[in-house]
């Protein structure tokens, strides 16, 4: 037997989502990992398939075209653009490079369930801060929690999974109190389905402060989960740090091509992002006034603060084809789908009896 290390050891098992439902022969809704229900679109998919033929050579490093017009949106230097297979894997990056034994990571809980398991697999200790009693990021507390080890702290903003998010003239204020040694990784995930003009804007951030990182992903607004691709936007120092890190060549030139389709087909995409928007509305209100305790949003999920409620619902969802993602004794997470999958969640909540 092969003895892991401790700290390894500590680390859950990962648990990935189901996709098939016992006892159930209708369709399946799978709501569970907060993907964009749209496949990619036709000109994504045509650029994908012109890389194909070269995959005999390593990708470019350096993604030129993706970073030059990720550089010129935020107006930021073609070196502060950092890639990885997923902004998960970029998230490792930035806690490998900066943070392990007898360092503290710090971030709201409940949130992205990588956290956590990034945090202790380099060695370092999770600090989680717990979400006020309305599910949002308790900064105060946070800034009270920082320590002379603090090296890294996480803002998840909209938060996965309560879709809650933070204010930008909190935030704003939170950073101005935070060491300027600690680096604020603001995991902007879900941005582009926010529309509250008060939410936090992680670039802005970014741009006036020393020690900010904005995390951001291809896998949901842009409906590229498969493909894996995401970055951060940093700064110098903290770029020569991934540099080191970073998993060679993880992220393929069929991935960068589909980013710069994505980014040229922003129009169409964006009408796919409003449409969830849309959904997501009228699913919070339809549950709202059916009394569930659902979180306003502003992701593509919502989330369900059920408590000691959650297995008896998770079960009435799932033997309807619904396949969303529970946590035991605390609530579920919905990702909104097409209208006929929110519709079939509709239906089989209104179907639950409570026994
Ligand atoms: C808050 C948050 N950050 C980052 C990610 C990682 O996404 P990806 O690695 O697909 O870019 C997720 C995915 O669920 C997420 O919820």
């Amino acid at each position: 037997m092969i003895e892991q290390r401790p700290h390894i050891q500590a680390i859950p098992g990962y648990k990935p989502g189901k996709s098939t439902v016992d006892g159930w022969d209708g369709p399946i809704h799978k709501l569970s990992s907060n993907e964009n229900p749209y496949p990619p679109l036709p000109s994504v998919i045509d650029a994908m398939a012109e890389s194909i033929g070269h995959m005999h050579r390593y990708p470019n490093m350096a993604a030129p075209a993706l970073t030059n017009m990720l550089a010129d949106r935020y107006d930021v230097k073609l070196g502060n653009i950092a890639f990885g297979g997923g902004s998960v894997e970029v998230a490792a990056q930035l806690i490998r490079a900066f943070a392990g034994a007898g360092d503290e990571v710090m971030y709201a809980w409940r949130s992205f369930e990588a956290y956590p398991i990034l945090t202790r697999s380099a060695g370092a200790t999770p600090v989680q801060v717990p979400l006020t009693a309305d599910l949002h990021h308790d900064l105060p507390a946070m800034l009270a929690a920082i320590t002379e080890h603090t090296r890294v702290i996480f803002i998840c903003t909209p938060n996965n999974p309560t879709g809650t998010v933070v204010g930008h003239d909190e935030l704003h204020a939170f950073i101005a109190q935070v060491p300027e040694r600690i680096l604020v990784v603001v995991d902007e995930a879900y941005v582009h389905f926010q529309d509250d003009p008060n939410a936090a804007r992680g670039i802005e951030l970014f741009h006036e402060f020393k020690n900010v990182a904005v995390l951001h992903t291809f896998s949901k607004a842009y409906g590229l989960a498969g493909l894996r691709l995401g970055y951060a936007v940093v700064r110098d120092d903290v770029m020569e740090g991934l540099r080191k890190v970073a998993m060679p060549f993880a992220v393929t030139d069929i991935a960068q091509a589909a980013g710069v389709a994505s980014l040229n087909a922003e129009i169409e995409l964006q009408a796919r992002v409003d449409t969830l928007i849309a959904e997501r509305a009228r699913v919070t209100a339809a549950l709202q006034a059916a009394g569930w305790p659902v979180t306003p949003s502003q992701a593509n999920f919502v989330w369900l603060n059920l408590g000691d409620h959650t297995d008896a619902v998770q079960a009435q969802l799932a033997s309807r084809g619904i396949i969303a993602r529970p946590f035991s004794g605390d609530g579920i997470r919905i990702s909104i789908g097409e209208p006929d999958a929110n519709e079939a969640l509709l239906v089989a909540l209104g179907e639950f009896t409570g026994d």
